[in-house]
């Protein structure tokens, strides 16, 4: 018994020497060699069932000796996996390493869309002159959309704007000038404020889109002029297009308003001499404006007598289309990367 562990321990050494440092070790390997001696039926195991037939004079000393071995083979084995495992995490740090200055893929950035510059623009002319914004919801009611604006119903001003109905109480927006209302409900003058978004009609063509955006514009206080109304005008056009760029207001009609006014922007491509884009008039329509309506004012609990006020609503798409030189609508919705990417600087 005292030869087979002195045996056993020496041919153990002997592996640890040649196999345990050999570099082609492998866990496999290990797990092998550990199983043949502490395996169930493995050479130590075997020793130790042998110890029934030990002499009991015989037995303490070799028992002592045989759990000496079984430790000194497991502590071994231990110190063996702890040192392979370190070894394959350092293999693997040395091969899946990421080369951190290796060129980047370029994946390509986006711009921002040509509505939405004209949207942060517009924005800034008008913040700059003391305009708040107020965003309503794009999902309205018939009394916000038409009926306070001095829309009633089967009033034939609801057929310029060929309008989604939701339920008979509920439509999707077909102006930002719900917004006017919104606002006034909740804010005594003096108001100034913006209300831009989206709108909805059912027409499409390479001028309509059933889905477009609008700015709305309001002023309401005291003592308030067409000519103030003319002025703001006079300086969007000019910080929008170009220093020379005139406004020309023609007379027009809107429930709203009172008086309305249409407006027009001396075409800033052929400076007023007539082109293409301006049709040879050497005008451009760019919005629609007026005085607001009494009776809008009254709806509101905002008594004409004492306030006055304007109003105006601008077409987004149609103001990046003159800026840019864009002569289809479907441009801007389509979201084709090649257009879009013309408006990055
Ligand atoms: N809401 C009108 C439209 O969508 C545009 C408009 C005209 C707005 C005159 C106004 C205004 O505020 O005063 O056609």
């Amino acid at each position: 018994m005292k030869e087979q562990i002195q045996t056993i321990r020496k041919e153990m050494e002997e592996w640890l020497a040649s196999e345990g440092k050999s570099e082609t070790l492998t866990r496999e390997k290990l797990f092998a060699y550990k199983m043949e001696l502490l395996g169930k039926t493995g050479k130590i195991s075997a020793l130790s069932k042998g110890m029934r037939d030990v002499s009991s004079e015989d037995r303490p000393e070799i028992g002592k000796l045989l759990s000496e071995l079984r430790r000194w083979a497991e502590e071994n084995f231990e110190t063996m996996e702890a040192a392979l495992k370190k070894r394959e995490l350092e293999q693997k740090y040395a091969t899946e390493r990421l080369d951190v200055t290796m060129p980047a893929k370029f994946t390509g950035t986006g711009s921002v869309h040509p509505v939405t510059l004209v949207r942060e623009e517009l924005i800034d002319i008008f913040s700059g002159m003391g305009f708040d914004v107020f965003e309503g919801p794009e999902i309205e009611r018939d009394y916000y959309n038409f009926q306070a604006l001095n829309i009633p119903a089967d009033h034939p001003a609801r057929d310029m704007q060929d309008t989604f109905f939701v339920t008979k109480e509920f439509l999707l927006r077909s102006q930002t000038s719900s917004g006017q209302i919104r606002v006034m409900e909740n804010k005594r003058p003096p108001i100034k404020v913006l209300s831009p978004g989206r709108v909805y009609r059912s027409d499409s063509d390479a001028t309509h889109s059933p889905m477009f955006h609008q700015m709305e514009g309001l002023v309401v206080d005291k003592n308030i002029t067409l000519n103030d109304l003319k002025g703001l005008l006079d300086e969007f056009a000019r910080r929008m297009f170009t220093s020379e760029t005139k406004t020309r207001l023609r007379p027009s009609y809107f429930p709203f308003t009172e008086p309305s006014v249409e407006v027009d922007l001396s075409c800033s491509a052929c400076g007023g001499k007539g082109c293409r884009i301006c049709k040879g008039t050497g005008w451009i329509e760019v919005l629609g404006a007026g005085m607001v309506n009494r009776k809008v004012l009254e709806n509101c609990g905002i008594d004409p007598d004492e306030y006055i006020g304007f109003a105006f609503g601008i077409g987004l798409e149609r103001i990046a289309m003159i800026k840019y030189g864009i002569n289809d609508i479907r441009l801007l919705f389509e979201g084709d990367v090649r257009f879009l990417k013309q408006f990055r600087n």
